[in-house]
C-alpha cells in the first residue's frame, strides 16, 4: 500500500498542475463545476491514475494474470467536489501472476498466442483532494 499512497499523492499533485494549465490556456472555453476537459494523455497526471485504476481493475478481476494499461486513447478531467478523470485505453494480459509481490512496470505484456488478451476499457476516478482519497468509481471493459 506504501507504493499505492505515494502514486496516489503525486497524482493529487498533477491533478493540480493540470487544472491551472487548462485554465490558462483556454480563455474563451468555460471553465468551472462540470465542464469536462481534455488532458493529454503523456500527462503524468493521467499516467498516475491509470495507475490506480489498472491497480483498482486487477483487483476485481477474475483472470490469474495481472493486466497493464497498453495505451490510453482519450483522458478527461472535470471538476466535482474534488476531480474526476475519465479514461479511455487498453489493456492487456502480462505474464504477472496475481497473488505475489509485483511491480506492474516490470510485468511485460503476454506474447503467446493462446494466451495473449486485449480489452478496450473505459475507467472513471475520482479524486477529492482535501480528503486525500481516491475512488475508482466506473470500470467497464469489453
Ligand atoms: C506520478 O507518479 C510518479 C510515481 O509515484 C511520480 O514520480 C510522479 O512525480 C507523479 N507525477 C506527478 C505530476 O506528480
Ligand atoms: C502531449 O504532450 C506531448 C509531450 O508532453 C506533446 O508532444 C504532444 O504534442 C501533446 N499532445 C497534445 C494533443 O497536446
Ligand atoms: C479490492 O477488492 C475488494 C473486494 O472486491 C474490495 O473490498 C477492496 O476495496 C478493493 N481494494 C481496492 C484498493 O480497490
Amino acid at each position: 500500500m506504501g507504493t499505492m499512497l505515494q502514486v496516489l499523492l503525486s497524482a493529487l499533485f498533477a491533478v493540480a498542475l493540470v487544472h491551472s494549465d487548462a485554465v490558462g490556456m483556454t480563455e474563451k472555453t468555460p471553465v468551472g463545476p462540470g465542464f469536462l476537459q481534455d488532458v493529454n494523455t503523456t500527462d503524468s497526471g493521467v499516467q498516475n491514475a491509470s495507475l490506480i485504476a489498472i491497480y483498482g481493475y486487477n483487483n476485481q478481476s477474475n483472470d490469474i494474470f495481472l493486466f497493464k494499461v497498453q495505451k490510453i486513447h482519450k483522458a478527461q478531467v472535470q471538476v466535482v467536489a474534488g476531480l474526476k478523470y475519465f479514461l479511455y485505453v487498453d489493456i492487456g494480459r502480462t505474464v504477472c501472476r496475481k497473488g505475489k509481490p509485483y511491480n506492474l512496470k516490470y510485468c511485460s505484456f503476454e506474447t503467446h498466442p493462446l494466451l495473449i488478451k486485449r480489452l478496450t476499457c473505459h475507467f472513471e476516478l475520482w479524486v477529492v483532494l482535501w480528503k486525500q482519497s481516491w475512488k475508482v468509481t466506473e470500470t467497464s471493459c469489453q
